[in-house]
């Protein structure tokens, strides 16, 4: 079955429902997500979203804190826009019915995390991305305008290659026409045009063995515009949050937001003492990167699996009324944060690379956008600041809408792309071959690829992944299409990309700490 659309929106969470809402009322938009429309790393967030809102504050501040954290790596002109940009998509976030927590005297409550040099986070208790979600949610189902497609699984982006012309990375004018899709009801694919696709398909999580993102995140977005020869950057730099709480067998791993060490926690050893003054002067509010390795260290040194989290010397009161549900969450596992130390450790997180896109959101495939974590902005750099994610997801989603409304009436539908071809591949999987390659997947790249890294490491990870790449190629050619394949290629390409690029990279920067050239070369604009 073939759909048309003016505009295709793949991804639910800030960028997707985001693009959506601004696109609505330039045409037809149909929203896939893969599971249900809450479903997004979206709703996870805790801490918030950054924005510069009042003096002591400004933009320079925000800006200066990005490229810190950012190692050197940032593309300034991405910087800039985003947080210049951030007071007008606050904006329309209110516009929207988003409840930012307010103090008595009806400001803003500002909370401050790691690598912010002053109070800048608007959030929603510690669930700000659920109430971002919902709130968004009800603008969409009240906006005739869009189609909600749940449970529909994008599996390739249409571009040439679909119409029997071999495309590689130097074909130098891709087009993007839409995208197959699996209904995962009918289990049918059906062909969802489109004169504009935007990718919102989010994080990467699932491709490591801990995550503090949902199971929906398997990196397909980035996936798919690798398979169709697009432009992929800087996927060596993937972010572990220093404080994932420590709880073996959780998926995903609850996370333990930053704010609550920007509201004055400390980390301490097993045995109480603090570390991190031995890392970095700025303690327990050093950007991410620092935290996160430092703490590694730790452990690493001592034989631990975790290191303290102390909160208990600050108002017990303040403390359960600020971070509500992680004081549920935590007296649920019998800790009460108000008495007792929290046990945590990095975790995977967020990546900053991505599909790589000029300041209008566009990738190097025409009619192609991305927004979101699945893109590569340049905003973060080699190390993303906190709470800076869901302000480049919605900024860049109306920076796309705004490019794609220009072209959207001088664009044509491609009539000629054939209907997804499934002949020969009438094989049913075998479920647990496909469930054993991505534990495999996961326990690679935990092992081998995480906070610092070596050759020896990487090499021997990109061997593993090599023989499971060709195993899943072959079984994807002969088996009936499943989501669960799909995601599985997905997250060996993504895996791939990671190991690759971090290869690549002769030096440590940010995110990327490698023992074989521990230092940062070059110093980049
Ligand atoms: P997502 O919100 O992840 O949405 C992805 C969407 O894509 C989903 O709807 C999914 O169904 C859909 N999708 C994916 N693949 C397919 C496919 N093949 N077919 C169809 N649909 C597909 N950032 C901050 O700035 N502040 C915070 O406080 C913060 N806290 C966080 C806390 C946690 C626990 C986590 C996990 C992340 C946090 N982040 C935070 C990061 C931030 O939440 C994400 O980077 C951001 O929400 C990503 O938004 P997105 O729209 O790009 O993708
Ligand atoms: C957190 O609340 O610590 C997460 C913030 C983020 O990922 O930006």
């Amino acid at each position: 079955m073939t759909r048309k659309f003016d505009f295709l929106v793949i991804g639910s969470g800030m960028a997707g429902i985001s693009f959506a809402l601004k696109a609505a009322p330039y045409g037809k938009v149909a929203l896939l997500c893969k599971t249900t429309l809450d479903e997004s790393n979206t709703s996870f967030a805790q801490g918030g979203i950054a924005a510069v809102t009042y003096e002591p504050d400004n933009f320079e501040k925000h800006i200066e804190d990005t490229l810190i954290a950012g190692d050197g790596h940032c593309n300034l002109a991405a910087v800039e826009k985003v947080i210049r940009e951030a007071p007008a998509q606050i904006q329309e976030l209110l516009r929207w019915g988003v409840d930012f927590d307010k103090d008595e005297n009806g400001l803003f409550d500002l909370h401050r995390e790691g690598g912010h040099s002053e109070h800048r986070i608007l959030h929603h208790r510690d669930n700000t991305g659920y109430e971002i979600q919902q709130s968004l949610i009800r603008q969409v189902r009240a906006n005739p305008n869009i189609e909600v497609y749940e449970n529909y699984f994008a599996i390739e982006i249409l571009t040439q290659h679909h119409l029997g012309e071999v495309v590689t990375q130097h074909t130098p004018n891709i087009e993007c026409y839409g995208a197959y899709v699996l209904n995962q009801q009918s289990n049918h694919i059906h062909t969802f045009l489109a004169k504009v696709t935007l990718l919102a398909t989010g994080g990467i999580g699932s491709v490591y063995a801990t995550t503090t993102n949902p199971a929906i995140s398997t990196g397909d977005g980035i996936a798919m515009v690798h398979r169709a020869r697009g432009v992929i950057q800087d996927m060596e730099f993937v972010q572990f949050h220093p404080t994932g709480l420590y709880q073996p067998g959780a998926r995903p791993t609850y996370l333990i937001t930053e704010a609550i060490r920007g509201y004055g926690a400390v980390l301490r050893c097993k045995d109480g003492r603090e570390f991190m003054q031995k890392y970095d002067e700025r303690g327990s509010l050093a950007p991410r990167d620092i935290v996160a390795r430092a703490i590694d260290n730790e452990m690493k040194i001592r034989g631990h699996e975790f290191v303290y989290l102390d909160v208990t010397h600050k108002n017990a009161e303040e403390t359960k009324e600020h971070f509500p549900n992680i004081y549920k969450k935590c007296l649920e596992l019998g800790i009460d944060i108000t008495k007792d130390m929290i046990p945590v450790s990095p975790i995977q997180h967020y990546l900053c690379g991505g599909i790589v896109v000029d300041l209008n959101g566009k990738t190097s495939i025409n009619q192609l956008y991305a927004a979101g974590e699945c893109s590569c902005t340049g905003l973060h750099g080699a190390n993303r600041l906190a709470s800076n994610s869901l302000l480049e997801a919605i900024v860049y989603a109306d920076a796309a809408m705004k490019d794609a409304i220009k072209q959207i009436d001088t664009i044509q539908y491609n009539e000629f792309i054939p209907e997804w071809d499934d002949e020969g591949t009438k094989l049913p999987e075998e479920m647990v071959l496909i469930t054993q390659s991505f534990r495999e997947v996961e326990q690679i790249m935990n092992a081998y690829v995480g906070i610092v890294r070596s050759n020896l490491r990487l090499k021997r990870a990109m061997n593993r992944l090599e023989i499971l790449y060709r195993e899943t190629e072959d079984l994807f050619e002969r088996s009936v299409v499943s989501r669960e394949i799909c995601e599985l290629r997905n997250v060996i390409s993504v895996a791939y990309l990671i190991i690759k690029h971090a290869l690549r990279r002769k030096e440590s920067r940010g995110l990327h700490y490698t023992i074989d050239y521990p230092k940062r070369m070059r110093n980049e604009p």
